[in-house]
């Protein structure tokens, strides 16, 4: 194939390499294919491509750990010292969910499932659709949109601030604020600007930890103070009353839940607005056919999957795939490569929401670190498609896109996407 990476690409293989960061489909399957766990010599670190291989880690926390939080990449000293004046600004970062092991991550995971259950995610479903109603009926009477800022960005946004009580007026802080959170993930970032984002994290914790104290003196009925009231088991075993959250925890749970809803979602919208662009059947046979809403999703996710991968840590000397992997070593679970693994999924390339196994893609992980906003975006995902298309008759990707993907080798989404249209008559 022409274009497709030799085997020699896959020794010197750089994740950053703006060629690879665009389309790195063919560097995937040629790692299934021939180094399933590929180490990746400059990085130091495996990644890992098979579908059966990547459940193999999930299912085994115990082994490949999810502590992966604290472990940067080296820094000069002086850019560490610049750093650490930045953290000192902030309250201390602890890891809660996505970054914590068992049991901690139990203890935590427990509480804010909580707050996630199906009954809840549902009651948010009103505001959902009103508030993508609201956007399309922003720009529906133009010829044209770019559909990233004016509804990928702006549709998780403002659900996630729904949920957390943030006031409209802050919108753009907050999405300010989730941006910052992302910027150094997956991303080679300049020191200058790590220490901008860490600036912004700062400006979020602040912003929470007052809102956390209003509601402490003035409770309300939301997930703020839901976690104010929350209850947890001791750090100390021996020590059998529970314990309240303390504020740092607080704002890493706050924190996951605005900055893992936010990007992801947006890729996740722009890429099935993408993908539907490309298959103008499958619009016109969706709108006629609402049942068909649900395969669109699972199939945008598997073919175009957002979290490409994620970190693990390696607790002991083991194997996976043949391969020997030392303790200490850090892995990539790469879940879009697992994705397209011809041993599961058939022509695994080709769009098809009508395929078998259609949900089997791991977009939202496996196992105890599963994704928790997965009903939640899944919902977002399918009243977006149908407002749009209740309010959409046609449309096309304009000619003018360069279909330009953001450079990070763990999120992976569309920087713009300018759709021409036609209202639904
Ligand atoms: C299309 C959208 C989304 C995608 C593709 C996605 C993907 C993922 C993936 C792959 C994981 C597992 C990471 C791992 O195994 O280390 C995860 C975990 C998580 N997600 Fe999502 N996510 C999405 C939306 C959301 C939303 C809307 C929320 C919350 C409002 C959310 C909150 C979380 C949290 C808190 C975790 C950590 C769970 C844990 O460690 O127990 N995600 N997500």
């Amino acid at each position: 194939m022409a274009g497709a990476p030799t085997h020699d690409d896959l020794a010197g293989f750089d994740p950053f390499d703006p060629a690879t960061l665009q389309c790195p489909f063919p560097h995937y399957a040629r790692m299934r294919d021939q180094a399933p766990v590929l180490r990746v010599d400059g990085l130091g670190m495996y990644l890992v491509t098979r579908h059966d291989l990547v459940l193999e880690v999930l299912r085994d926390p115990e082994t490949f750990s999810s502590g992966f939080g604290g472990v940067g990449m080296p820094m000069p000293r002086e850019d560490r010292e610049r750093m650490e004046a930045v953290f000192a600004d902030g309250y201390p970062r602890v890891s809660t969910m996505l970054t914590a092991d068992q049991p901690e991550h139990t203890r935590y995971r427990r509480l804010v499932t909580k707050a996630f259950t199906p009954k809840a995610i549902a009651e948010l479903e009103p505001d959902i659709r009103r508030i993508a109603g609201e956007l399309v009926d922003g720009w529906i009477d133009r010829p044209s949109v770019e559909f990233v800022e004016a509804f990928a960005v702006p549709l998780p946004v403002r659900v996630i601030a729904r949920a957390l009580n943030v006031p409209d007026d802050r919108l753009d802080d907050f999405k300010r604020w989730s941006d910052d959170s992302i910027a150094g993930i997956g991303t080679a970032l300049s020191i200058d600007e790590r220490i901008a984002a860490e600036r912004g994290v700062n400006e979020f914790q602040h912003y929470f930890a007052d809102q956390l104290e209003q509601r402490r003196r003035h409770p309300r009925d939301d997930l703020l103070t839901n976690l104010l009231d929350a209850r947890v088991d001791h750090d100390d075993p021996d020590i059998d009353d529970k314990r309240p959250l303390d504020v740092p925890e607080m704002l890493s749970i706050l924190q996951q839940l605005l900055v893992a809803g936010n990007e992801t979602t947006t890729k996740m919208l722009t890429e099935m607005i993408r993908l539907l662009g490309e298959h103008p059947d499958e619009w016109a046979a969706t709108r006629a056919d609402p049942a068909r809403i649900d395969g669109v999703v699972e199939e945008t996710l598997r073919l175009s999957t957002p979290t490409q991968g994620m970190f693990r840590l390696a607790t002991r000397d083991t194997e996976l795939g043949g391969v020997p992997i030392p303790a200490g070593a850090r892995l990539v679970v790469t879940f879009s490569a697992a994705n397209r693994d011809a041993t599961v999924f058939e022509q695994p390339d080709v769009f098809d929401p009508g395929r078998d196994r259609v949900r089997d893609h791991l977009a939202f992980g496996k196992g105890i670190h599963y994704c928790l906003g997965a009903g939640l975006s899944r919902l977002e995902a399918r009243i977006a498609l149908e407002e749009l298309t209740k309010r959409i008759g046609s449309f096309r990707l304009a000619g003018s896109n360069t279909f330009e993907y953001h450079p990070s080798f763990l999120l992976r989404g569309l920087t713009r996407l300018e759709i021409e249209l036609s209202p639904a008559s």
